[in-house]
């Protein structure tokens, strides 16, 4: 098969092409190096050395085995290729046969992977991404209602990510729920987005709707109202109808059909 290509596009063109159809193809590689790091608890253990470590702190820090040092070391320098850590080399260092300078690259935090320091910290955003490694491409509303555990997971990533930015979003652009005395979060989950509302606007009575497989595990102390159901048959009555980001995808494939 001939590459008709070659008639019209120049030699760099093509070249440039061909790597990024690679950078496109191995993309992949980083979410796996990204999920890596996260269960191994890289981040935190590098925030836990003062927001520096070398690979030997990261291995001690997080139980990998000398064996493997070779291998943290790869996932490290793809996921600093990523943004996702920063990293000092010492020059004057002999380089391994990664071509790193054995023990001596220093291995920061950036943004990103600041975000994933912690288990429990509010703005983790590491249940979100190992949700979306270990189930992304899967149509998620059939599994939920099949497998207990994948809507725990599904709900727990949404709930990680929506307080993060729900908190942002309530400081910065509070002013939309002024005036209201009520609001429905539809598809709202376990209810992180309606609790920092009614943090914020105690007055406003918040409620929650969301079908019965996550309703039924959500936290319920009282600071907003689950409703089970599905929102194409009811909505609870509010002054406003709250919907936040993956919701809008679920409308549009619903009308669509
Ligand atoms: C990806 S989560 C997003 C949760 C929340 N809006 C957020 O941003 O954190 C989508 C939610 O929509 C819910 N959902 C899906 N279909 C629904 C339906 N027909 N009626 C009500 N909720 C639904 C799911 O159970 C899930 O909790």
């Amino acid at each position: 098969m001939s590459c008709h290509a070659e008639q019209e596009l120049s030699t760099p063109e093509m070249l440039q092409g061909h790597i990024e159809l690679h950078h496109h193809l191995f993309g992949y590689l980083k979410s796996m190096a990204l999920r890596c790091a996260a269960d191994l608890g890289v981040p935190s253990a590098i925030h836990r050395r003062g927001g520096a470590a070398t690979i030997s702190d990261i291995a001690a820090d997080t139980g990998v085995h000398l064996a493997k040092l070779p291998h943290l070391r790869r996932i490290m320098r793809v996921l600093t290729g990523a943004g996702i850590f920063a990293a000092n080399d010492e020059p004057s260092s002999p380089a391994d046969q990664d071509g790193d300078a054995a023990g001596e690259t220093v291995y920061t935090l950036t943004p990103p992977s600041r975000l994933l320091v912690g288990d429990h910290a509010t703005c983790n955003m590491a249940p979100m991404m190992r949700f979306l490694a270990a189930h992304g491409g899967v149509s998620a509303w059939e599994m939920t209602k099949r497998d207990s555990s994948y809507s725990r997971a599904l709900n727990e990533a949404c709930a990680g990510d929506t307080s993060f930015v729900m908190d942002i979003a309530v400081r910065e652009g509070g002013d939309v729920f002024r005036g209201l005395s009520s609001l429905v979060d539809v598809g709202g989950g376990h209810g992180a987005a309606a609790m920092a509302i009614a943090r914020a606007f105690p007055h406003i009575k918040c409620s929650v709707l969301d079908l019965p497989q996550a309703i039924s595990e959500a936290p319920a102390d009282g600071t907003v109202n689950f409703v089970a159901g599905n929102m194409f048959e009811y909505i609870p009555p509010a002054n406003a109808v709250f919907l936040k980001v993956y919701i809008y995808s679920l409308i549009h494939n619903y009308f669509l059909k």
